[in-house]
């Protein structure tokens, strides 16, 4: 596998692949890979004829007083991990190299962002959305890569390539997780092993509103409520448990068919997130949820 920090190497690479008639997917990453991110590259290898993964910790996406400082950063074991799976190129520049200095510009999906993990992250999905649309217009890619795992994320990243006419296909791929349960995560390092086996509790909040969802309970204020107060009692500060709409992520109603219900959460000092996507209505799966226009859950292996 090749390694590259710098723009100008990337883009020779790159426009050689091209010359040769080569398309080309890009999976971006915080590093610390996982089984997640490497489900990202094999989905890539599926989607194009050459995979560049990038591992930057970008700044502008960490507030004050988060973990940008500590977050993991495993250099030596990722490359092992991405030659193993067969990438092509990896991409791991400087922050000096991303962000000149002076630079004025900032991508921004109003609405959006500012909703639940934007609400406790405020610029967050700026700071995602604006390295997002750098890592587009350096690599170019025909394609790129995002996990369900960060559902919020993939709804930013859609309508920001939709609005700013980005000729890249999104595709999204389902979380991979623990036998547990727990969503694979970079953060879950941070975790003790007593702590691991409450965070799992995420998830099965989840599937048990899912499932009284499929059963017909149409109050969502009461599931969202009862997940609520059933993951305080299990011991997690959450920050909120919503019933949503895949399309835009409003608050779902009844006539709603395709349904994501978000949820983020505190364990200590741990912020952790998950969500489900399902359809009230069997007849949508294959179509709304499993295209890869869709969010779906169902479509990708896990
Ligand atoms: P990071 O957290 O490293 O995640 C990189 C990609 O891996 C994201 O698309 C994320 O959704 C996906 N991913 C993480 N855990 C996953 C899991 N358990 N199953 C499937 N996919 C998973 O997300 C970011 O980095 C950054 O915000 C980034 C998009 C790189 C911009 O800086």
């Amino acid at each position: 596998m090749q390694r590259v920090n710098t723009v100008a190497e990337l883009r020779d690479t790159v426009k050689a692949w091209r010359s040769a008639g080569q398309s080309v997917a890009l999976v971006p990453t915080m590093g610390n890979l996982h089984a997640g991110h490497l489900a990202l590259v094999n989905e890539a290898q599926n989607n194009a004829d050459r995979v560049v993964v990038s591992i930057f910790v970008n700044p502008t996406q960490f507030g004050v007083g988060e973990d940008f400082e500590a977050y993991p950063r495993t250099e030596a074991e990722d490359r092992q991990k991405l030659t193993a799976c067969g990438a092509d190129l990896l991409f791991q520049p400087a922050v000096s190299e991303v962000y000149r200095s002076g630079a004025k510009t900032l991508v921004s999906v109003s609405g959006l962002s500012e909703w639940y993990c934007g609400a406790f992250r405020p610029g967050h999905f700026d700071g995602v959305a604006t390295v997002v649309c750098k890592l587009f217009n350096i690599v170019q890619p025909n394609v790129a890569l995002f996990g369900l795992k960060d559902f919020q994320q993939l709804t930013v990243i859609r309508t920001m390539v939709r609005d700013l006419n980005i000729p890249v296909e999104i595709v999204g791929v389902a979380t991979v997780r623990e036998a547990s349960g727990l969503a694979m995560s970079s953060r879950n390092g941070y975790l003790s092993a007593e702590e691991k086996t409450t965070a799992a509790k995420l998830y099965q909040t989840l599937c048990v509103a899912r499932d009284a969802i499929l059963a017909g309970q149409s109050s969502y204020e009461e599931i969202e409520r009862k997940a609520m107060l059933f993951l305080q009692a299990s011991g997690f500060q959450p920050d909120y448990f919503s019933v949503c709409r895949v399309s835009d992520l409003k608050k779902a109603d009844k006539d709603d068919s395709d349904l994501v219900l978000l949820a983020a959460a505190r364990l200590s000092k741990t912020r952790l997130i998950d969500n489900i996507c399902f359809s009230r209505n069997p007849q949508s799966r294959s179509e709304a949820l499993l295209s890869k226009g869709g969010g779906g859950d169902l479509k990708a292996k896990s």
